[in-house]
């Protein structure tokens, strides 16, 4: 039975765009992919036009602008001409274009502020349904003024040192996003040594018998707090058991321990 969970987004950045496992995310209730012009070797857009274009009405994608075959830009033109070719390598508009890492290069006010602008007209020319930024390290951001976006993604989850924490909240506060999204909860890999040196588990309510996947994968929807997280997998048995986490609570007074504990081991600059 599909039980529809708009809180989970596929994150398509390390995916081979199969058709059989999104087939498997939106019988399991997935609503929404993210992914952006230059994963997939700058191929995913055409990619998912040619193995699933059927599909792709099926679900919310947003996609993300920036990176191009010549590296990292944001300028103007260049990234009006990108999201004027999502639609057409996409086969349709996307929900949402977000604006890719613009800290890269740590950008002028008015830099930032202008690539902004480009996507924010390009979603009221109906290129794409809305506009944001999504940024893997928001912290030159802080203090840059931007037009209010529709989503502001950022990293979330037990990985996320305190100053990407902090720096999140003063541009939720500051920008306004209509929505939050995270990303990358488990930090890119569950292979990593740190994930064999604590449980997670203690960050959820008690409850029936979770795993540590499920545990810190839900930890990401508290560290910092947002709407929904974009996670990524290749495989279905992981895909189910990261949507059977959306049952479990997370305990937010260890959340907050967690938190004081992080300030009181803040790095000296
Ligand atoms: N700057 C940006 O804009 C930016 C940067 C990074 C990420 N993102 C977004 O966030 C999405 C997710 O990020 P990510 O892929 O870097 O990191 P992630 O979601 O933290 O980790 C993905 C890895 O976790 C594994 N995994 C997932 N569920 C699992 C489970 N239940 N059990 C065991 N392993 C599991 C997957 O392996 P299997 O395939 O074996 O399941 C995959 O290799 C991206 O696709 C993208 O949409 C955006």
């Amino acid at each position: 039975m599909r039980t529809t969970d708009r809180n989970v987004i596929l994150g398509l950045y390390r995916s081979g765009h199969a058709r059989d496992v999104l087939e498997a995310a939106f019988d399991l209730g997935i609503t929404r992919l993210d992914t952006a012009s230059n994963y997939l070797s700058h191929r995913s857009h055409e990619v998912l036009k040619r193995g699933a274009g059927d599909l792709l009405p099926k679900f919310s994608v947003s996609t993300k602008v920036g990176y191009f075959p010549e590296g990292h830009s944001l300028d103007s033109d260049r990234l009006r001409a990108g999201a004027e070719r999502v639609a057409k390598d996409l086969g349709r508009e996307p929900d949402a274009v977000l604006l890719h890492n613009p800290e890269q290069g740590c950008p002028a006010a008015e830099t930032l502020a202008q690539a902004c602008t480009v996507l924010a007209e390009a979603a009221r020319a109906g290129l794409c349904g809305g506009w944001g930024v999504s940024s893997w390290d928001p912290r030159p951001l802080v203090g840059l003024g931007v037009p209010r976006p529709d989503i502001l993604m950022i990293r979330s989850g037990l990985l996320v040192s305190i100053d990407v924490l902090e720096a999140t909240e003063v541009l939720v506060e500051s920008w306004r996003p209509s929505q939050v999204w995270g990303m990358s909860p488990f930090g890119g890999s569950v292979a990593e040594s740190v994930w064999g040196r604590f449980d997670p588990r203690l960050f959820l309510k008690p409850s029936r018998s979770p795993t540590k996947v499920q545990a810190a994968f839900r930890s990401a929807y508290r560290l910092p707090a947002v709407d929904a997280v974009a996670v990524g997998t290749n495989d279905v048995g992981h895909l189910r058991e990261l949507i059977d986490a959306m049952a479990y609570d997370v305990d937010d007074q260890v959340i907050r321990e967690y938190r004081r504990l992080l300030r009181a081991r803040r790095q000296p600059v």
